[in-house]
């Protein structure tokens, strides 16, 4: 348990951690799944790991067996934001940590977690709203906008929305005409801008896509119904993977905001600090930045992602 960590001395103590992540559902959460579990077992700490595949009955069941396994500390990625008070109190009641990493939940009792370490995903969402109004600000328009949403109930979700609309209501030529969920996978990313193209066709001016890898699933759809994405449709994704950098590299996307999946390191950090005693802050960001389709050939050899 926590405490009988901590008594050891100088938080040089080796820890059995577990993670409870979302699941495989895109290349940033592949980076993601490596870069903390490598930073665990680097560190020199025991990692028990459990993948939801998206499903957040496997993600309770996972920090229950976690409990019952009597782990010093628990990462936990939330699929979605609610529903999670019962079991992250039987954590706490059992002197176990929690560390959120990328994803927030919404609970009242903020002593149910140690720290949050993430993305602003609102944030994320204005910079994708802002790089639209300044593309498009010699444009008339209507602009027609189609929007494929991260899984439903998500932070990401939540907030990529959030934040991209709060920017372009600002200026009512901004029409977001279709909104679902691609549950950010490429192959469902693909099957709901098929859907968006049979009701909509030429019509749509930007596809906004809470991420990359739904973007590059309705890319293909977008060449099949026989337009040029990038072109004929704005294509606007979020993560900033390498799949992105090919894709603006070869002019069908025209920018990805960042969400940088790489945060290992520092959140083994963060926990090996909580055990030494330190206090934390309740929320700590990731900094990131976005990249455009005219930077993409040069930076796309240094992307570590
Ligand atoms: O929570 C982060 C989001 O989850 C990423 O942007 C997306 O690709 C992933 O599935």
């Amino acid at each position: 348990g926590e405490e009988e960590a901590a008594s050891e001395e100088g938080g040089d103590e080796k820890l059995v951690i577990g993670f409870s992540q979302v699941g495989a559902e895109s290349e940033w959460r592949t980076a993601n799944t490596k870069s903390i579990q490598n930073a665990i077992t680097d560190a020199g700490h025991e990692l028990k790991f459990s993948d939801a595949q998206q499903k957040q009955e496997n993600q309770i069941k996972a920090i229950r067996s976690f409990i019952t396994q009597k782990v010093d500390a628990i990462v936990f990625s939330p699929v979605v934001e609610t529903g999670f008070e019962t079991v992250l109190q039987e954590a706490k009641d059992a002197g176990i940590p929690i560390f959120l990493a990328d994803r927030a939940v919404d609970v009242e009792d903020d002593s149910l977690w140690a720290t949050f370490l993430g993305s602003d995903f609102v944030e994320e969402g204005r910079k994708a709203g802002n790089w639209l109004v300044e593309e498009m600000k010699d444009v008339e328009g209507p602009v027609n906008i189609v929007e494929l949403q991260g899984t439903v109930g998500s932070a990401p979700a939540n907030d990529r929305k959030e934040g991209f609309e709060e920017v372009v209501s600002a200026d009512d030529k901004f029409k977001i005409i279709k909104s679902q969920t691609g549950d950010f996978t490429r192959a469902k990313g693909k099957e709901v801008m098929e859907a968006f193209l049979k009701s909509e066709g030429d019509n749509i001016d930007v596809l906004y896509a809470h991420n990359d890898d739904m973007a590059i699933g309705a890319i293909q759809a977008i060449e099949e119904y026989g337009l040029k994405p990038g072109e004929d449709i704005i294509i606007i994704g979020v993560d900033a993977v390498k799949g992105a950098f090919e894709a603006m590299a070869d002019g069908k996307m025209n920018v990805t905001i960042e969400c940088n999946p790489l945060f290992g390191p520092q959140l083994v950090d963060l926990i090996e600090a909580h055990f030494a005693g330190e206090t934390l802050d309740k929320r700590i960001a990731v900094e990131e930045s976005m990249y455009t389709m005219d930077q993409a050939e040069e930076l796309l050899p240094t992307r570590q992602y």
